[in-house]
């Protein structure tokens, strides 16, 4: 049994990941919550989380937006219905949180963005809304009715007056009660509006995709970087101009040249991939340690710990090569090989490794890499 019930993995990617929606009853049979709303409604006191609270009657606007971090006053103030808190990056806090992610191993770490959390009254919601990634909406406590709806982009009409991007028509295709242990996956770009039915929590575990923007602006900022001022558009085969003001196809063939010769540098885009698919969401929860440990200390305190974990925040991914593997820890690059390339990946597919399996990597790269980790707070020990 999968977490899709009788649908198994491959057949959930083939036939539904970024295609259409699918609601699991009992994806997680005696579901319960890692946290709770109190819990919840701590972490949005805190300065470092980010957080919100939607009201859909005001005071000030219809689907009124206020950013966190809030205080126990802004709680008391709160009407008895149709607000909601919303709190990112729970997993990132919460241990118990993060080790929701274990159920979604199936989509590459470097894919996931982040946890983010939930809680409202009767009537609270969002509004009618899409969202550009793929989300698994898990129902942690209450009940929500979720309905699903068309397929959005940025033309479709939405509600003005709000901060909000609340649809205007959504057209409702197919709903559902969700109770707790239930979970509704999504695909980008449909429409969804989940209205809690009582004290509801929902978790949703999403997803980081680049827009096309991100990936042009991104590449050629990094590839452009190292260009010397002399590399430029060249024609030494032009033939004489008999219309000398048009830009003609043998032009914009020369410019695909120049093009496709960055976009054929196969180590120039996954420099680029790596380190942007790595960058941490919240830098400063994997800040480097105030006081950096030398090797020796970091023998002792391995011999006295269990396990090395993956600092919740940091992110790692690595690529095969002929000699190795690059390997991204947090935006920065490594060429590694040998025991350390099989660490690197140990570290980035597993998020955590037992004390005992480090007794195999006691050469002095692997342990270079893995102090270095551990000062820069990418890794801790248990
Ligand atoms: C919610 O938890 O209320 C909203 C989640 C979403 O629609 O993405
Ligand atoms: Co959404």
């Amino acid at each position: 049994m999968s977490i899709f019930g009788s649908i198994d993995i491959e057949t959930f990617m083939r036939d539904y990941w970024q295609k259409k929606p699918l609601l699991v009853r009992q994806a997680f049979p005696d579901f319960v919550s890692p946290i709770d709303q109190d819990e919840l409604a701590g972490l949005a006191l805190e300065e470092d989380v980010e957080s919100r609270i939607v009201m859909e009657k005001g005071p000030k606007q219809p689907w009124q937006l206020l950013n966190g971090p809030f205080t126990e006053k802004t709680f008391a103030k709160l009407p008895p219905s149709h607000w909601t808190l919303l709190v990112q990056a729970v997993d990132q806090w919460v241990p118990e949180v993060a080790s929701m992610l274990q159920d979604f191993e199936f989509i590459p770490h470097w894919r996931r963005d982040d946890i983010m959390i939930s809680f409202a009254p009767e009537g609270g919601s969002v509004g009618p809304h899409y969202d550009n990634y793929d989300v698994f909406l898990i129902q942690a406590q209450g009940q929500r009715r979720w309905q699903t709806g068309q397929l959005c982009d940025s033309n479709t009409p939405r509600v003005e007056g709000t901060p909000l991007r609340i649809i205007a028509d959504m057209q409702v295709e197919e709903e559902w009660v969700l109770e707790p242990g239930d979970m509704l996956y999504l695909p980008p770009r449909i429409a969804h509006n989940g209205v809690a039915l009582n004290n509801c929590m929902t978790i949703s575990v999403g997803f980081r995709a680049p827009s096309h923007a991100d990936i042009l602006q991104g590449f050629a900022a990094q590839a452009s970087m190292d260009l010397l001022d002399e590399a430029r558009y060249s024609d030494a085969d032009l033939q004489p101009a008999s219309n000398p003001g048009e830009i003609d196809a043998a032009a914009l063939n020369r410019l695909k040249t120049v093009l496709n010769q960055y976009l054929h540098d196969d180590a120039k885009l996954l420099s680029w991939f790596g380190e942007f698919m790595t960058e941490p969401k919240y830098p400063e929860l994997s800040a480097p340690l105030d006081e950096a440990l030398e090797a020796e200390e970091l023998d002792e305190a391995l011999q006295q710990s269990e396990a090395v974990l993956v600092n919740e925040s940091a992110r790692f991914a690595y690529h095969r090569n002929a000699n190795g593997i690059t390997f991204f820890a947090n935006g920065c690059e490594y060429a590694l090989s040998g025991p350390a390339a099989e660490l690197a990946m140990f570290l980035s597919d597993n998020l955590g490794i037992a004390a005992d399996d480090l007794a195999t990597f006691t050469d002095e790269t692997s342990r270079k890499l893995l102090l270095e980790l551990v000062n820069n707070n990418q890794l801790y020990m248990d």
